[in-house]
């Protein structure tokens, strides 16, 4: 199994944010993912500009920065100069997905698209080959410690049906819900980046969590 593992620090302890950072910094994880959160696209508030410029000068490993807002489109550069690797937005926000996506690359990101549940993939036809990652919602976005759709499994076998007809290879991430039951599963499935707030830390090792959902 050799998929990549991003914890969700939305899961971490806020009160000691630099210390559960630092026991990511020691682990295995590939990518520390943050939610941003506006309180309009998702019932729910993260954080901001100030919180994750300071994730940004703990983490060692590169932020994967999952976008729940709307018009991100004004944001991009401010996230770039906050630190971010990976910008992912999600579909549902973006009226103009295309330019956004050039938007984010031409600012020297990669850029991630992300599917709620309900929405098919077949969405992304005309701009899978444009997109560095796809991102599966695998529970409704804005919180994290929610039960893992089932149906995502279908979904997932799609996306790798339209990524063979499009000659396209984007990385497929999953969110929410993924633990240590279904970690492999989903690799089976395509999954290239497992992401991973409540299984990681909720752990009493959160290196010892990495290694388990890389089936190590
Ligand atoms: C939910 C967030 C997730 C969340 C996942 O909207 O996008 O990243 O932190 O949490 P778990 O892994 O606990 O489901
Ligand atoms: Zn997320």
């Amino acid at each position: 199994m050799k998929a990549k593992v991003a914890p969700s620090l939305l899961s971490a302890d806020f009160g000691n944010l630099a210390r559960d950072i630092e026991e990511i910094n020691n682990s295995e994880a590939d990518y520390l993912h943050v939610d941003i959160m506006d309180g309009v696209f998702v019932p729910n508030i993260s954080m901001g500009f100030p919180v994750l410029k300071a994730i940004n000068k703990s983490s060692k490993k590169p932020l994967d920065v999952h976008l729940m807002i709307v018009n991100p489109d004004q944001y991009i550069e401010r996230f770039r100069d906050a630190g971010a690797a990976i910008l992912t937005v999600h579909y549902e926000a973006c009226t103009h997905l295309h330019r956004t996506i050039a938007h984010i690359r031409d600012c020297g990101m990669k850029a991630g698209v992300a599917l709620n549940p309900h929405t098919p993939v077949e969405v992304l036809a005309d701009i899978i080959q444009d997109v560095d990652l796809v991102l599966i919602m695998t529970v409704n976005p804005g919180y994290g410690g929610q039960k893992f759709i089932e149906h995502s499994y279908s979904k997932l076998s799609r996306l790798i049906k339209l990524m063979d007809e499009t000659n396209s290879h984007p990385m497929v991430e999953v969110d929410g819900g993924v633990n240590f039951d279904n970690a492999e599963k989903l690799v089976n499935h395509g999954v290239s980046v497992l992401v991973a707030g409540s299984t990681v830390f909720g752990a009493p090792n959160k290196a010892e969590a990495v290694l388990k959902l890389k089936g190590k």
